[in-house]
């Protein structure tokens, strides 16, 4: 008896639980649903005036002028390739052009035309066409400091975020070698035979050097002294994501990093403080390697000839 009351009990208190929910559920939608919805009303109407020439109604990339492009409006209903672009990257491309990202100047930038608000209500709408549906991007861009100017700008978040390419595609020496590499400029070519060329300078600019026969001089961004010696074979083998060391590659539309020892820090271990080790300092390394040690039996060296040798 005593344990039926204490069910009913519990199964009332269970209704009410649900009830609450449900209203809560209810009432945040009351409130959200409306204001997201007209965004997306007022971008919808936005991208059927400054749009849909190019990339369609639909936005598939099928505007009445697309066939004038060499490089075809994206199809921007495509949620393989757009749901793993931030927000801000789209924000970026209709407020400056294709080129603040590296893609083509076909694609025009809206800053003179139209107003953050009217960019963000864009890009909300633009969301809503894509299949598989958008749930929600990655985090926004990363800026990471000292990026240095390379030669041409490829966009990580275009190659790695966007297509997905595998880093391990294009930095195929990591898992057999002491280098990742850099991919030779005919694999470029392999793929932007056709991609890009005929409107991207900067993808015009691969050709010139394959013409030439000439490397594309990369300038280096990770570097440790001549004196150590770091493999990759070994730390991608024991499965330490390049993320872990490098950071989110995968969201720098350019590649760059504060690394090395660094004078401040030196002198605020001499005066006591602990801050962390920088990127690529002895400390960094031999931190991690007790680290995974500790944390998964690994057997990573912490004797000075496995590094100096
Ligand atoms: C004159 C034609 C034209 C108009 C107008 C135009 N676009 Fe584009 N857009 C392009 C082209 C071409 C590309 C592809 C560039 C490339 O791949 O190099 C593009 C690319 C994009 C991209 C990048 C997507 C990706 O693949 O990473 C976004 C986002 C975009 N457009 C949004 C818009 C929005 C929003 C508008 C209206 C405010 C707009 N575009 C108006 C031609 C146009
Ligand atoms: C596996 C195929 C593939 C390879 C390999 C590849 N790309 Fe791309 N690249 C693409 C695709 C797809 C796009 C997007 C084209 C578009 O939407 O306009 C792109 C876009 C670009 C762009 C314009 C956007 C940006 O990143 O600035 C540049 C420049 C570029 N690639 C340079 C390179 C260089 C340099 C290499 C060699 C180091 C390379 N690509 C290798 C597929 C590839
Ligand atoms: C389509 C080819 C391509 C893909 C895919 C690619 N990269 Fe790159 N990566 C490059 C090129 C070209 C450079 C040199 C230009 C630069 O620094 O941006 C580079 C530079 C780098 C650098 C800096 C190298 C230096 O100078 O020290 C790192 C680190 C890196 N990539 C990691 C990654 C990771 C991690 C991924 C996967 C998330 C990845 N890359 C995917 C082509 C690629
Ligand atoms: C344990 C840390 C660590 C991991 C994990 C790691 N790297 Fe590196 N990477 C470095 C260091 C340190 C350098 C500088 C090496 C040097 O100067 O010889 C470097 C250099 C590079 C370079 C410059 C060119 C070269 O060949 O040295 C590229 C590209 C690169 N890494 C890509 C990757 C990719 C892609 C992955 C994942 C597959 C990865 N790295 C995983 C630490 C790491
Ligand atoms: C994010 C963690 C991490 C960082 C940072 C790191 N390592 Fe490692 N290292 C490892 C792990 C894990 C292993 C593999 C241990 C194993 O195979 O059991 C390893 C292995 C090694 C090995 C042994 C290679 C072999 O063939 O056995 C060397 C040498 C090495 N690391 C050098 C370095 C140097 C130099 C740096 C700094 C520039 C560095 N590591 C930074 C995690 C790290
Ligand atoms: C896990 C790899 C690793 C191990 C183990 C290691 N080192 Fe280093 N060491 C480095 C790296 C990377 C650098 C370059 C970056 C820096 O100067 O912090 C370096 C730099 C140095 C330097 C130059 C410092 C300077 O200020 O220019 C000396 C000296 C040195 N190591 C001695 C040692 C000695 C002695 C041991 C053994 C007790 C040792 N290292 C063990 C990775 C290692």
């Amino acid at each position: 008896m005593r344990g039926r009351t204490w069910a009913a009990g519990g199964t009332a208190l269970g209704l009410a639980a649900l009830i609450l929910a449900a209203w809560h559920v209810a009432s945040s939608r009351a409130v959200a649903a409306p204001t997201d919805e007209r965004e997306v009303q007022a971008g919808r109407a936005l991208f059927a005036t400054h749009c849909a020439t190019c990339h369609g109604e639909g936005g598939r990339g099928d505007g009445a002028s697309a066939s004038g492009f060499a490089t075809r409006p994206s199809d921007l209903a495509d949620g393989r390739l757009m749901n793993g672009l931030p927000d801000e990257f789209l924000v970026s491309v209709i407020t400056h052009g294709g080129p603040a990202q590296g893609l083509a100047p076909t694609m025009p930038p809206f800053d003179r035309t139209l107003s953050a608000d009217q960019i963000r209500r864009l890009v909300a709408f633009v969301r809503t066409l894509a299949k598989p549906d958008y749930r929600g991007g990655p985090a926004g861009l990363a800026r990471p400091p000292r990026a240095p100017k390379q030669p041409i700008f490829f966009n990580h978040v275009i190659h790695a975020g966007s297509f997905q390419i595998p880093c391990q595609y294009c930095h195929a020496d990591a898992r057999r070698s002491e280098y990742a590499g850099l991919p030779s400029v005919e694999r470029c070519v392999g793929c932007h035979k056709i991609i890009g060329v005929a409107d991207n300078p900067e993808i015009g600019k691969i050709h010139e050097y394959a013409r030439r026969g000439a490397p594309i001089p990369w300038v280096r961004v990770f570097k440790v002294p001549e004196f150590t010696y770091f493999p990759h074979k070994a730390h991608v083998r024991a499965d330490v994501a390049c993320q872990d060391c490098h950071g989110p590659i995968e969201r720098m539309p350019v590649v760059g990093a504060d690394t090395g020892p660094a004078l401040t820090n030196d002198l605020a271990h001499l005066v006591g403080l602990h801050p962390p080790s920088r990127p690529l300092t002895m400390g960094w390394c031999v931190e991690c390697h007790r680290r995974e040690n500790a944390a998964r039996a690994t057997r990573a060296p912490l004797d000075c000839v496995a590094c100096h040798h």
